[in-house]
């Protein structure tokens, strides 16, 4: 025996509901703030539309949008429901703005479809969480940075093939992560940037035969224009996804060689770092241990954000034109990428600020054959060419001198070398990275509080 559900958009047999629905019901509470800011948006929009008869007075704007605060408030203390019925967020507020304000609650659907909402509270939604990323970012570069600075004298040995090769130090080390984060911010950046134009007014994909003003919505959004064609605005969904994913996938890529690294040089056989004990987990059974799980969560979140990128590409690329809701599968991989990356992003930083360097170990490395290469070099410079130097050197390895690695550090005073790191250019970029994306964060929510008629986001009057 089989029985329905009737919802807003007609009767729905319940395990066809419930299937269809799937976790949007869960999930959708992540947007519900998103989704009436777009709404007070296309309300807005709606009530300038030159029609014969207005659809919406200045009095109507004002209660909508006074209900949308309501329902953001409201969803803040727990008190803001998606039920299946509803079977989203797009009709859940619906429901509630029809309940509370009736007929003006029915008309808020003019001239959109749900998959434009669902498009531009992703964006929206990405919106904030990539200004948050690059927020934690910048702080992770931070942290990186001072460590790097406060041992940019502590030898540790360059490896390469992960066999001793060259005397370095712990700064160039740390440094070389700053270098990567400011990359991975270059990707963010394109992200925010492909990310930063409205959807709406798309519709069903194919626009509506109602004067309306897509420009106005984009700019009372904040968003840096309109998506131009219609078809577009709704392909986009999930492509943008994708590219957001794929930027966040290089920024654990980033964390999961630093985590790597950490776990290696915190080994006991090379104990040049020391995790701190409360950081690390212990085992249930080996009393002595201390483990650095935190640093192989990481790793294998690095994994983990890699397959949602993918996943999301796949859904994507054999879907045709125009909306699928294939595209709902999608969202789930999308919110846990931007979630699972922030979080390692934060944890990493607090993990710099604890680690401690072991100078007695890093110095133990320095073999004499280390400084091979700097003693063929030496004799480059008393004129010897270098192939002759080479073949010297490497037949009297046995008679090299063992050198303070801290002078061999020292010598590397060009560019970017150990004794040639420009700490200042690094804490200068990264101001200027935190600079322009602050800038970003309070425009958009200027604009948004514009829009809003109070605060944003305290959501405060006045
Ligand atoms: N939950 C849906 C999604 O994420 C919203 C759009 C539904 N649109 C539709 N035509 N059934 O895609």
């Amino acid at each position: 025996m089989t029985s329905n559900q009737q919802t807003t958009v007609g009767a729905i047999q319940n395990e066809v509901l419930a299937f269809t629905a799937g976790r949007d019901v869960e999930l959708d509470r992540a947007l519900i703030e998103v989704d009436c800011i777009g709404s007070a948006a296309h309300v807005t929009m709606l009530s300038q539309l030159a029609l014969k008869s207005p659809l919406f007075s200045e009095d109507d704007v004002t209660a909508v949008i006074e209900a949308l605060v309501a329902i953001m408030r409201g969803a803040r203390a727990g008190r803001f429901e998606i039920t299946l019925a509803d079977q989203d967020v797009h009709l859940a507020v619906e429901r509630t703005l029809t309940e509370r304000l009736g007929d003006i609650g029915k008309k808020i659907h003019t001239a959109r479809s749900r998959n434009d909402q669902v498009a531009v509270d992703l964006r929206l939604f990405a919106k904030q969480e990539l200004l948050e990323t690059v927020t934690e970012a910048v702080q992770l570069g931070r942290a990186l940075a001072r460590f790097a600075a406060a041992h940019r004298e502590m030898p540790m040995v360059g490896r390469t093939h992960m066999q001793p090769g060259m005397p370095s130090s712990v700064g160039l080390w740390a440094s070389a992560y700053v270098d990567a984060l400011l990359d991975d911010v270059v990707l963010l950046d394109a992200a925010y940037v492909l990310n930063d134009q409205s959807p709406l007014g798309s519709a069903a994909s194919y626009g509506v035969p109602l004067p309306i003003d897509r420009q106005l919505v984009a700019d009372l959004l904040g968003f840096a224009r309109p998506i131009h064609s219609v078809l577009h605005a709704n392909n986009a969904r999930g492509k943008m996804e994708s590219v957001i994913l794929s930027a966040l996938s290089q920024v654990m890529l980033t964390l999961s060689r630093l985590a790597q690294d950490l776990m290696i040089f915190s080994m006991p056989e090379f104990n040049y770092f020391q995790l701190p004990a409360e950081y690390c987990t212990g085992s249930s059974i080996m009393p002595q241990k201390r483990n650095p799980d935190v640093l192989e969560l990481v790793r294998g979140k690095a994994s983990r954000v890699l397959a949602q990128g993918i996943a999301v590409y796949d859904i994507v690329k054999a879907s045709p034109s125009g909306y699928n809701r294939d595209l709902q599968e999608a969202k789930e991989p999308f919110i846990d990428g931007l979630s699972t990356t922030r979080a390692c992003l934060r944890i990493m930083r607090l993990f710099m600020d604890g680690v401690t360097v072991n100078q007695a170990a890093l110095r133990q490395g320095f073999t004499p054959d280390v400084f091979a290469t700097d003693r063929a070099l030496e004799w480059v410079g008393e004129g010897m060419p270098f192939r002759d130097a080479y073949h010297r050197v490497k037949e009297q390895l046995a008679d090299l001198e063992q050198v303070d690695p801290v002078e061999a550090i020292q010598k590397k005073t060009h560019l970017g070398a150990p004794a040639g790191l420009d700490f200042q250019a690094y804490g200068q970029r990264l101001d200027a990275v935190a600079t322009d994306w602050s800038a970003r964060e309070t425009a958009y929510h200027e604009r948004i509080g514009q829009l809003l008629r109070v605060s944003y986001p305290a959501l405060s009057a006045g």
